[in-house]
């Protein structure tokens, strides 16, 4: 008999009324009405060339074949040439960052390996080091004193000699904090001093008004993690890559899982996606910055609620409402009977899950607007139902 196995997990409350997390989700997303601010996927992109590339695809029947295993070049080129990295890197195409995330963690870490994480954080990236290594230390940073964000100084008070991975999502998700060049130096110092390996994840980069590659400073220990699913807004069609020096990706490519390659149209929107990219980038940066404060004045009005880190580098962010007396299950609840998806804290996090609501902001201005008027409302009257 096997038996479901214990590996580090959010802590996911199932809404009444459903059996499953799976049956919840099935719910939300065929509700058209539905306003998405509890993924951090992102809604405004207009029909355009990733669309019709996908569909010519289609039409095409592209799909009657295998891709080439490791990617079509163009794409590998492509995201590469995004980043500004030469060809001293290579890159594997993978079925979404998360399939990048887990081929990192399985090459990496030996059973006896230990790796450094972040409380709040993308608690996936736990579970698989979990899955790989020995233990995750994962290092409490919701407070201002570390600008919440894991410091080359707290990672050195966390490390061991089996230290072997860092995680360093950038922006972080579910706090939009970010890393500057400086910090990444010292992280950089820290890898090549101990042999360890840096994660870098960047999937919220584009949000960000300023961000740097941990790969243009530390090129030999650093793994890259890609995702087409926030900036290109394609994460329905599970899309993202690994890009680190050949002898890192040889490595990964030798316990490949998509042994067939990566969705054909999925690549060929990816491949429209990163070309067009300078035309609807600006558009999009704009408008998850303007959202951004219209949650701003809408948080402002509730006392006792602050936004952490503002503004967020990413298209989301923390409202901490712990100091209202409101729980995050309790007003994510109000928002969800009044079509508004958001994510209580517990899903980012297992220690400060209690403190705060995440939502997501790259939708369209009047949803947000929406957002705002109810969440001012949901909190007073929950306040007063105290
Ligand atoms: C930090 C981080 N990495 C990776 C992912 C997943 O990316 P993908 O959809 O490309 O698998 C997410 C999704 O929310 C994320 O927040």
């Amino acid at each position: 008999m096997i038996s479901p196995k214990k590996y580090a997990k959010p802590a996911k409350t199932i809404p009444k009324g459903y059996k499953t997390a799976n049956e919840f989700f099935n719910f939300v997303f065929n509700d058209e009405d539905m306003i998405w601010m509890g993924q951090n996927t992102n809604h405004l992109h207009d029909e355009n060339q990733i669309m019709d590339s996908m569909m010519h695809s289609i039409k095409k029947r592209d799909y009657n074949k295998y891709p080439p295993p490791e990617g079509f070049p163009e794409l590998k080129e492509l995201i590469l040439k995004d980043l500004g990295l030469q060809n001293e890197f290579d890159i594997l195409v993978t079925a979404g960052g998360t399939e990048s995330l887990y081929l990192c963690t399985n090459d990496i870490l030996a059973p006896e390996d230990n790796t450094i994480t972040c409380d709040p954080g993308y608690l996936i990236i736990d579970n698989f080091a979990s899955r790989f290594g020995d233990h995750v230390k994962s290092v409490p940073i919701y407070n201002e004193e570390c600008g919440y964000k894991l410091t080359p100084e707290l990672v050195r008070e966390n490390m061991d000699d089996n230290t072997k991975l860092i995680s360093l999502v950038d922006p972080l998700n579910p706090l939009g904090s970010s890393y500057t060049k400086e910090e990444l130096k010292e992280f950089a110092d820290i890898a090549l001093d101990n042999d360890i390996y840096l994660l870098n994840d960047i999937t919220y980069r584009d949000f960000a008004e300023d961000h740097h590659l941990m790969a243009k400073i530390a090129p030999e220990h650093t793994v890259t993690v890609y995702s087409f699913s926030k900036i290109y807004g394609m994460a329905g069609m599970r899309i993202g890559g690994v890009i680190g020096v050949p002898e890192v990706i040889k490595s990964i490519k030798s316990i490949v899982i998509n042994d067939l390659g990566t969705n054909v149209v999925s690549q060929r929107g990816a491949i429209a996606a990163v070309k067009s990219k300078k035309e609807w980038l600006g558009h999009i940066k704009n408008t998850t910055r303007s959202n951004q404060e219209i949650i701003k004045k809408a948080v402002d009005q509730v006392e006792g609620a602050f936004i952490p880190v503002y503004p967020s580098n990413g298209n989301m962010l923390a409202i901490d409402i712990y100091n209202t007396n409101v729980t995050p299950l309790a007003i994510s609840k109000y928002l969800l009977d009044r079509k508004v998806f958001t994510r209580e804290g517990s899903y980012t996090s297992k220690v400060f899950g209690h403190r705060y609501l995440r939502v997501s902001f790259s939708i369209p201005p009047e949803d947000v607007k929406y957002f705002a008027k109810i969440f001012v409302e949901g909190m007073n009257i929950l306040k007063s139902s105290k």
